[in-house]
């Protein structure tokens, strides 16, 4: 097991540290992975002690634990929780943050900072921190774990990256994006690398188009401040969904290290076809959501949420239509999109291939031949299911699809939430999962045009009904009238 640490969060209650890492960091705990002597300390503006803390964990915790609070893990969790009062502007902060982590004997000196705050803060903290010399690494290793989006748009992530360069070094730096720890997304790789059949087919010849899709019917969950300066272009596409692209686009890499894995990442990258400004319309389409019912609830429209500005433009549902030109790829379409308050929560990498060459079915009764699909279902289920056509029994000569599940479909993902791996890469010191900034930079290069074309254009946005798939005029960026999306894998693709 790796070395005790200390994980000081930053941002400690807010709605990530909620959500995600106190969970990981606990089931980290329950699964025996958090070697003895971590511990974590909670940094927040709220004046409360340890003991306060520990209560507020707990609360937060037991409707997230799986299978509710172990009793066995609870205690020795909260042995690990330290709260350290102060403001992310007060440079005295800084000073007695030193203090307390160099003097508290609990405290290893190897440290991981966690920045679970607003974007526009990590400077500020990465940089106060060094001037106390947090950032040397004296007695123990210093990490700088931050949250996406890294930056705002492609001239803030570098200057952002020029800022943390001067006090920190590339290897202290852990730049997540937490679709990368998901085991669904991984099986995207091993599905493409590991098996030689469909090598041949997995280019511009046989593929039609690619979709990647996701969509979550919960709405923005109280993240007003964040989430309407951010929208769903910077919040998921710049990051999670581009990421997805390059996996299922990229070459095999020369060996699977950190350095050769993210060089032909950013080879695909580098290789989308550049939207300039005029042809944004063409390219990107962006909505959001109305008042409508999602799961039998009636919810209200992202203009009636707390802390949303009444006439906000923010997207809440974007896609896109990207070209990748190199050898493989040139002309074949990848769809992406996202959506809050969709009609249900999935995300799926969906293939469509070509027609056969010969229309040999012509003079029979099939009226239209069904293209073959393949679909990567990523979440909540995961799975692999090819759709193929066959005779349907009976005398005349008619066609139906059939599905080729994989015998895994339907089993539920092993439990590992994606936050649980990445944390443990970052004690373990393993930074393949996180990005290298040259593929933050080259994906904020994709999607600039976009943002720049979007800010100025504040008048009008497009809405949906709470609920439902998105908004029909999506379908302006599809090709040709017999591409559509795939929502979830048991919808039809006629
Ligand atoms: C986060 C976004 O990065 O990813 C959220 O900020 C989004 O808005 C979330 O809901 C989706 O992640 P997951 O793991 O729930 O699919």
């Amino acid at each position: 097991m790796a070395d005790p640490c200390t994980f000081v969060i930053f941002g400690a209650t807010g709605n990530l540290a909620r959500n995600k890492l106190l969970p990981a960091l606990y089931h980290l705990d329950q699964a025996g992975r958090l070697p003895e002597g971590t511990h974590i300390l909670g940094i927040g503006r709220r004046d409360w002690d340890d003991a306060r803390w520990r209560d507020e964990v707990e609360q937060m915790l037991s409707p997230r634990a799986r299978g509710g609070l172990d009793p066995e893990v609870w205690p020795r969790f909260r042995d690990r929780l330290y709260f350290f009062a102060g403001d992310l502007t007060d440079d005295a902060m800084y000073s007695g943050l030193r203090a307390r982590l160099e003097n508290g004997p609990e405290f290893s000196l190897n440290i991981a900072f966690y920045m679970s705050i607003s974007p526009a803060d990590f400077g500020v903290v990465s940089r106060s921190l060094a001037a106390v010399g947090l950032n040397v690494e004296d007695g123990g290793w210093r990490r700088v774990v931050i949250e996406k989006p890294f930056g705002y748009d492609l001239e803030s992530a570098e200057i952002l990256h020029q800022r943390l360069h001067r006090d920190w070094t590339e290897q202290q730096l852990y730049r997540i994006d937490h679709y990368l720890g998901k085991g669904t997304v991984q099986n995207i790789l091993v599905f493409r690398f590991a098996n030689l059949m469909l090598e041949p087919l997995w280019n511009r010849n046989y593929i039609d188009h690619v979709q990647i899709s996701h969509a979550e019917s919960r709405g923005i969950e109280g993240r007003a401040g964040y989430y309407d300066g951010a929208g769903a272009l910077r919040d998921m596409v710049q990051s999670h969904l581009l990421q997805m692209l390059t996996l299922v686009a990229m070459e095999p890499p020369a060996n699977l290290d950190a350095e050769s894995l993210r060089d032909e990442k950013v080879k695909v990258l580098r290789s989308i076809r550049p939207i300039p400004q005029n042809a944004v319309h063409a390219h990107a389409f962006r909505a959001q959501y109305a008042a409508g019912v999602v799961d039998g609830e009636k919810v209200p429209g992202y203009l009636e949420e707390e802390g949303v500005p009444a006439d906000s433009s923010t997207e809440t549902y974007c896609a896109l239509k990207l070209f990748i030109d190199n050898w493989r790829w040139r002309n074949v379409p990848f769809y992406l999109r996202t959506g809050k308050r969709m009609a249900q929560a999935n995300s799926m990498v969906s293939i469509r291939f070509k027609h056969p060459p010969q229309q040999l079915f012509r003079e029979t009764h099939i009226e239209r031949l069904e293209p073959n699909w393949l679909l990567l279902n990523i979440q909540p289920n995961e799975c692999v299911r090819i759709e193929l056509q066959v005779k349907e029994t009976g005398l005349e000569m008619r066609t139906q699809t059939q599905r080729l599940d994989a015998a895994s479909c339907g089993i539920a993902a092993y439990g590992l939430d994606a936050y649980e791996a990445l944390l443990l890469d970052v004690i373990d010191g393993d930074r393949s999962l996180f990005l290298r900034y040259d593929e933050v930079n080259w994906a904020w290069k994709v999607v600039d045009p976009i943002l720049k074309v979007w800010s100025v254009e504040r008048d009008y946005i497009h809405t949906y009904p709470a609920g439902s798939w998105g908004p029909p005029e999506a379908n302006r960026l599809f090709i040709r009238d017999d591409q559509r999306w795939r929502n979830t894998l048991d919808d039809s693709p006629a």
